[in-house]
């Protein structure tokens, strides 16, 4: 069961989650559903939907957002942050846990450490093409067991297809296609959803692999990696009270109509009210905690007027 610094699961009561949009929603799903936290947690969620996808950005402002991200969560008094996007912990893990107060919890290492426990070899990874760049599944995964054989590939055309609420369409499975395909000619066991958007698309990646032969893939979700690896217990099928999402702050820095349709959508669920917050909320919550860090980490020395010239 993951401790956090001391601080056990079971002692965080308010989870910041953050994304580039509707993706981090399958996380949240997937904690929602697999732990019995008996209403006692509150979430706080945030998608980042003016910018997204983060996918085709630099290292360097990826990480910047999610600083911006991180510090308007502070601002909700969140005892532990979820990296809810992947192509953020490949650009910068070790940046936001230095950056924030609270436990920073990423998807990759549960998943990583599930894949060699289940003694898989050869698993495929569907990412975003910042993610497969920096080859973040890869390196984690053979960190742990070097003969592990990993595919990662960048997919580009599969964020904008779930944000635009497809994933049940049909253009979902043309838009896989191609990336399914390359993955079963390298007769992978496993297929890992390496964006936290791809669970959306699970139906028609279901429908691409039948129709390939009924291809035999084990499908991960990393969402579940981490709610297993939380809660110390395994995965049944997804289940979700219909009040689930009551307690839950959603946010975004787009359109708050248009992110309340689609995550409704996502999480077959109304998610009721959707705060809108603007690009300069985000920059002056990231500013204020540039200036009270200086302040709390290290106090102004005063100088006795007689140490003085
Ligand atoms: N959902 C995110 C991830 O897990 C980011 C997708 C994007 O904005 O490109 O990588």
């Amino acid at each position: 069961m993951i401790q956090c610094s001391g601080l056990t699961w079971r002692n965080i009561k308010r989870i910041g989650l953050f994304d580039s949009g509707v993706g981090g929603l399958s996380v949240l799903r997937s904690l929602v559903s697999r732990l019995d936290y008996s209403g006692e947690k509150e979430f706080v969620y945030i998608g980042d939907t003016l910018r997204c996808p983060y996918g085709n950005r630099p290292d360097r402002q990826i990480t910047s957002y999610v600083k911006q991200l991180t510090s308007w969560l502070l601002q909700h008094n969140i005892d532990a942050i979820i990296m809810a996007c992947n192509t953020s912990t490949a650009a910068g893990k070790e940046q936001l846990v230095s950056y924030a107060p609270v436990p920073v919890l990423d998807l990759i290492d549960p998943t990583a450490a599930l894949i060699a426990q289940r003694g898989i070899k050869k698993v495929g990874v569907l990412a975003t093409a910042a993610t497969a760049r920096k080859k973040a599944f890869s390196n984690i995964i053979k960190s742990i067991d070097t003969s592990i054989q990993v595919t990662e590939i960048g997919c580009p055309l599969l964020v904008p297809v779930v944000e635009a609420g497809l994933g049940d369409a049909h253009e979902a499975q043309e838009a896989l296609k191609p990336y399914v395909k390359e993955l079963i000619d390298q007769e992978v066991e496993a297929i890992v959803y390496g964006c936290t958007h791809y669970p959306f698309l699970d139906a028609a990646l279901k429908n691409v692999l039948a129709g390939m032969g009924n291809y035999p893939a084990l499908i991960i979700d990393p969402a579940d990696c981490l709610a297993t690896s939380i809660s110390g217990k395994s995965t049944g099928a997804l289940s979700v009270q219909p009040d689930a999402y009551l307690s839950t702050k959603f946010a975004t820095t787009g359109d708050a109509e248009t992110f309340g349709r689609v995550a409704s959508r996502c999480l077959k669920q109304n998610v009721g009210q959707v705060q809108s917050v603007s690009l300069n909320e985000l920059t002056a919550a990231f500013v204020l905690r540039r200036l009270q860090k200086p302040a709390m980490s290290a106090p102004l020395q005063l100088i006795a007027p007689e140490a003085v010239g």
